[in-house]
């Protein structure tokens, strides 16, 4: 059988509870792989990691390989097909006497976890290894572990899947269609409040979700303050942010890639900018993307944005150009 090396970085978390049996169990990257599961915590934790790596153990899945834990990343990422970066420093931590709630100080911070796994991957992972970020701020660290990489033939991703599936239940419940039958949903720029999900692009049967639904005050308003602060109304209700619905996201991007996207569809995930649609080069974008046949990911071309949506566009590039400036020592 075919075996395949995942990487996954903060591997006792709530995430990576979540996720890892998923990983296994032979529903991501299917019935006739090995999955060989590398799994990265800081040192205090790896006790509680040996918990989970039991649980996986018993789980008794046929495609379950070899199950490693790590403190070092730079061993943990040899040969390396996948890596999976869930791990970073939550908001609100006090790290040498000092509560981190400043977005700066958040963004260096973990901005030099990613320096490390960026150089760790690139160089020790395999050519034409795929990365998807999962640990906040998501774009800004893919954008420092892609720098550090170095290594073109490797693809670095944000997540962005979960926003989507979040706007895809907003409009399920809105108009009353199957999410299966709601294709195209976009997500535009930064995993964070100023992201843009585009309901003008999103399809139902070939026809736009916001013509179908003809209640402009629901897509600007409602619809849209709903998405952007979905993650805060997890925390606030569950006292810890979404851990099963965001590893449901990873999954799903992962199988994204693997399977060409059909016509009149894309999957979210930001990715390095080409200057498509007017976006800055060099920031980490969601766009809508299209996994091909050859295993390529492109950025889908030639959708139409109108002016209010450029202007959101605008809202969250200006976001990630001011995440870039204050990471600029790392990059
Ligand atoms: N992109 C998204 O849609 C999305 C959605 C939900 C959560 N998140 C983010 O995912 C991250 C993880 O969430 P969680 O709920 O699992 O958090 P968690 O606190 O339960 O787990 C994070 C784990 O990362 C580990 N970690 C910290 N630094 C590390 C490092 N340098 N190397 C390896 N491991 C390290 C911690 O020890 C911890 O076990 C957070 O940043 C969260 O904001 C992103």
């Amino acid at each position: 059988m075919k075996e395949i090396n995942v990487l996954v970085t903060g591997a006792a978390g709530q995430i990576g509870y979540a996720l890892l049996p998923r990983l296994a169990s032979g529903e991501t990257f299917g019935s006739n792989v090995i999955v060989n599961l590398r799994l990265v915590e800081i040192p205090e934790v790896v006790e509680k990691l040996n918990g989970t790596i039991m649980e996986l153990e018993d789980c008794g899945f046929n495609t379950l390989g070899k199950v490693e834990a790590f403190s070092d990343i730079y061993k943990a990422a040899e040969e390396v097909d996948w890596a999976l970066l869930v791990g970073s420093i939550p908001r609100g931590i006090t790290i040498n006497g000092k509560k981190i709630e400043e977005r700066g100080d958040l963004l260096k911070i973990n901005g030099g976890i990613f320096t490390d796994q960026g150089k760790a991957i690139g160089s020790k992972g395999k050519n034409n290894a795929k990365i998807l970020v999962v640990g906040n701020p998501a774009n800004t660290n893919a954008l420092i572990g892609m720098t550090h990489a170095n290594n073109a033939s490797q693809t670095w991703m944000a997540m962005t899947a979960l926003d989507a599936n979040r706007a895809k239940a907003q409009v399920s419940s809105k108009i009353n269609v199957p999410i299966s039958e709601i294709n195209q949903m976009i997500i535009w720029g930064n995993h964070s409040p100023t992201m843009y999900p585009d309901l003008d692009n999103a399809l139902v049967k070939n026809e736009s979700v916001s013509s179908i639904i003809k209640d402009e005050g629901w897509i600007k308003n409602d619809f849209l303050e709903t998405v952007q602060q979905r993650g805060k109304a997890i925390i606030d209700a569950r006292g810890a942010s979404s851990a099963a619905s965001a590893a449901n996201a990873a999954i799903e991007t992962v199988k994204a890639t693997l399977t060409p996207t059909k016509n009149g569809d894309c999957f979210s995930a930001a990715i390095l900018s080409d200057g498509s649609y007017d976006v800055p080069e060099g920031i980490i974008y969601g766009f809508p993307l299209r996994s091909t046949k050859e295993g390529k990911i492109e950025i889908i071309q030639g959708l139409e944005i109108n002016s209010y949506a450029k202007e959101k566009l605008e809202i969250t590039t200006r976001e990630l150009l001011e995440e870039k400036e204050a990471v600029s020592e790392l990059i």
